[in-house]
This record gives C-alpha cells, sequence and structure tokens, in this order.
C-alpha cells in the first residue's frame, strides 16, 4: 500500500502481475523489432583495417600472403574491397601461423599451450549498474575476436547477459537449460517417481553462439533457487560444497576454452562466492564515485573474510594469479571523477588498470538494441564516437589479455 496526499492507494499483487505482463508483451514486441527475421543474431563482417588490427599485421602483409595464396581468400565487393568474418579471420591466423616460423608465430597462438591452466575471470562488485555485465560481455567478445575460445558464464538470475546474446531467457530457458542446472542439488533420498533434480553435465546447457569462438553458459531466474538450496545443503554431508560446484563444471569443460569470463550478480551469496572459488582472476569494476569505492571496501572486506572462512571449512586456500580494479563509466571531463579516479590509484597502485574504461553513449545506445560495440554497423554511429569508445574498451582488454599471457608465464 502506498500512501499518495495522505489517501491510500490500494495496489494488489494481481496489478503488479498485469504491470509485468503488460511489459513483457511490450518487450516482445521491442525484441522482434531489434533482431532479425526468425530471432537469430549475425555477427558482422570486418574492414581490412579492422581484421589486420585484430591479426596483429599490416595491410600490405595481409595483401601480400592473398596475393601468394599463402592465406585463405575472402569475399570482395565490387570495388574488389574485401571484408572478412570472425570465422574467415580466425582461419587466416591460424595460415600465418602454420606458415611462420619462430618466435614471430606466437603472435598467431595468443591461446593455451601444454601445461597452461583454464583462465577464469570473475567481474565483480556488490555495487549494481557498475558495468560488470559489460565488461564480461566486451572482455568476452573481443578476447574471442583475437582468438581466444571462450566461455562467458552468466551467473546473474537477471541474465542481461544472456539477453545480450539474443536470447529471452523467461521464454528459452524457461523449462530448464541454464547454469542453475549444472549446479543445483542432487536430492539423494527420492523416491520412485520423484524429482531427483540431479545436475546436468555443464557441456549440456552451454550454447554456441553466432560470436565465433564464444560460448554462453546461460542464466534465468531459476538461478536465484541456487541461493537457498545452497543454504540447505550443508545438512547433508553427500553433497559437494558450493565452493567446489562451478569450479567442477567449469573443469568438465576445460579442454574446450582458453578462457571463461563469469558475469557476477551485484551481491556477496552462494552465486557469486562459487564464481570467486572457481576463478583464477578477479576484474573488480568501480564508478569512480566516494560512495562507489566506500561500497567497494564494504565488499572487498566481505569477500575477504568470507573467503578465509570458506578456506577454513574447505582446507583449501583460494588464491588468484591477478586482482584488478577497472574504473568504468569514466568521463575524464568531470573533475570530481577524475580526482576519485586518481585517489583510488594512489591507494590501490598497479592494482588499479592504467586504462578506464570510458562512459560512451555508443555503449549504451548499442544496449538498446541488444548489442555491443563490437557487433553494431559502424555506419549507424557517429564513427568517432564509436572508435573511442572501441579504442577504449580495446586497451582495458589488451592490459588484461597481458595478465593472461603473464599467467601462462609468457
Ligand atoms: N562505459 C559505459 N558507458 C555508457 N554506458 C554504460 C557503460 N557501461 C555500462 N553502461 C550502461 O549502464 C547500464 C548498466 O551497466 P551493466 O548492466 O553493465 O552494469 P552491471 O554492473 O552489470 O549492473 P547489475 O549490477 O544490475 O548487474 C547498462 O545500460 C549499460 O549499457
Ligand atoms: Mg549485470
Amino acid at each position: 500500500m502506498n500512501k499518495i496526499d495522505n489517501r491510500w492507494e490500494v495496489v494488489s499483487s494481481s496489478e503488479l502481475g498485469r504491470c509485468a505482463e503488460t511489459l513483457a508483451k511490450a518487450l516482445d514486441v521491442q525484441f522482434k523489432e531489434v533482431h532479425q527475421p526468425g530471432g537469430t543474431k549475425v555477427l558482422r563482417k570486418f574492414s581490412v583495417s579492422e581484421t589486420c588490427e585484430l591479426l596483429g599485421v599490416t595491410p600490405d602483409m595481409l595483401r601480400n600472403r592473398h596475393k601468394n595464396k599463402t592465406i585463405p581468400e575472402v569475399e570482395a565487393d565490387a570495388r574488389g574491397h574485401r571484408s572478412y568474418s570472425a570465422e574467415e579471420i580466425d582461419a587466416i591466423r591460424k595460415a600465418l601461423c602454420e606458415t611462420t616460423r619462430g618466435k614471430a608465430k606466437d603472435v598467431f597462438r595468443p591461446g593455451r599451450r601444454d601445461g597452461d591452466r583454464l583462465q577464469v575471470i570473475s567481474c565483480v562488485n556488490f555495487k549494481g549498474g557498475s558495468s560488470k555485465t559489460t565488461t564480461a560481455i566486451l572482455l568476452a567478445q573481443r578476447l574471442a575476436l583475437k582468438g581466444y575460445r571462450v566461455l562467458s558464464v552468466d551467473l546473474d538470475p537477471q541474465a542481461s547477459l544472456t539477453t545480450l546474446f539474443g536470447y529471452r531467457p523467461e521464454l528459452e530457458f524457461n523449462e530448464g537449460g541454464t547454469i542453475y542446472d549444472a549446479l543445483r542439488y542432487e536430492n539423494f533420498d527420492a523416491g520412485p517417481g520423484e524429482e531427483s533434480n540431479a545436475p546436468v553435465p555443464l557441456r549440456d546447457i552451454i550454447q554456441k553462439t553466432y560470436f565465433h569462438n564464444l560460448d554462453l553458459a546461460p542464466a534465468g531466474l531459476m538461478l536465484t533457487e541456487y541461493e537457498t538450496e545452497t543454504a540447505h545443503s550443508f545438512r547433508d554431508p553427500r553433497h559437494t560444497i558450493f565452493a567446489k560446484r562451478l569450479d567442477d563444471a567449469l573443469k568438465s569443460v576445460e579442454a574446450d576454452y582458453d578462457v571463461v569470463v563469469i558475469d557476477c550478480p551485484p551481491q556477496l551469496g552462494f552465486t557469486t562466492l562459487s564464481a570467486l572459488t572457481a576463478s583464477t582472476g578477479l576484474v573488480v569494476t568501480v564508478v569512480p564515485g566516494m560512495l562507489d569505492i566506500a561500497s567497494m571496501s564494504q565488499f572487498l572486506k566481505l569477500v575477504s573474510e568470507t573467503l578465509d572462512a570458506v578456506a577454513d571449512y574447505t582446507e583449501t586456500e583460494v588464491a588468484y594469479s591477478f586482482v584488478k580494479f577497472l574504473v568504468t563509466r569514466y568521463e575524464p571531463n568531470d573533475g570530481p571523477q577524475r580526482q576519485t579516479e586518481g585517489y583510488l590509484r594512489a591507494i590501490l597502485k598497479d592494482r588499479v588498470l592504467t586504462n578506464p574504461m570510458l562512459k560512451s553513449t555508443a555503449i549504451s545506445d548499442a544496449g538498446m538494441t541488444h548489442q555491443t560495440i563490437y557487433e553494431v554497423d559502424p555506419k549507424d554511429f557517429v564513427r568517432s564516437t564509436l572508435d573511442r569508445a572501441i579504442g577504449s574498451v580495446n586497451d582495458v582488454s589488451a592490459e588484461i589479455e597481458a595478465v593472461i599471457q603473464a599467467a601462462w608465464g609468457r
């Protein structure tokens, strides 16, 4: 009940239900408008200069390689301008690797080599709207375009990441098929005809996406059950502890990927803790504001204490290859933001990534049509705005790529 002008307005729960229904219908119409007929997303092609940047070669080198036929040919338009799909860029990268000698070939094989550990990176923070999902998808897409085999894991019941991949979780995963199914707790005492709720292999819920080299473990509202089930699970010692469940699931698909990027919900529940205990690296996203920094400080304190308690319980220490803070939604012309960013850097030093992710209308506008800056048609954007946003995200990804490579001893 709401008190408005000394009158009580009665809003029943069924009225809320009607609001939800109207919204769902409107969203459905909007979804169909922004997606191709059939609802499947398609990744655009890339220009010569974009392709050269992704491969780390010059346009001259690419042209010569086409001329002497040492890389696969691609389609050209009527004026002879080539364009490249993500698959073609990857095939060219492999051909370049096979035909390059010595150390120079390393640039064409960025992924894991024998003995390298799967890198599991979680985007975390308490704070809602600190760009966790945006960072997770942009990082995953950029790494995939750079030739890494990437698995995106949506661990947020809000399923924003899953939606950005072109799925409608409330329709498509209503009957199951989300990460919850791979994490849930079995009812060991289920009688004949009763649902045992046994977890399914992670492989069975992973979706290949329209984005080459990038798979998705989707989320849905059902994931909220994991919190309650975990709380009950402590009563039965037959259950694998929550701190090992995601880790075990990821181990079962380890051979297929170089990097896993996890999008966490804005809270420190068992879901986020499962991500924290499965991760090899953390990216803590923070908007440069004093309240945001204070909230992050609380989050880190709680994470540290909780992980210590988990370590005591499981008798295994949690240790990361890297923990990096990423300044997000950064506006260099905003004085207070610049000051707060400086303050953060003075305290956390090189734990803060050198490059911030700039606040950009290109990032938010792309999100309006369930796309990212890597997917949109450049013709639909002010080129300088799009290039600035892409440049900023590329720089952030390059730093994270460097720490991944360092974790592999390179
Ligand atoms: N650098 C940016 N520039 C402009 N808009 C941004 C930027 N980063 C994120 N946004 C927008 O801000 C909103 C919130 O971002 P996002 O969903 O990534 O935050 P989040 O931390 O995942 O939120 P939640 O805590 O709810 O999961 C989105 O609409 C997104 O498009
Ligand atoms: Mg999010």
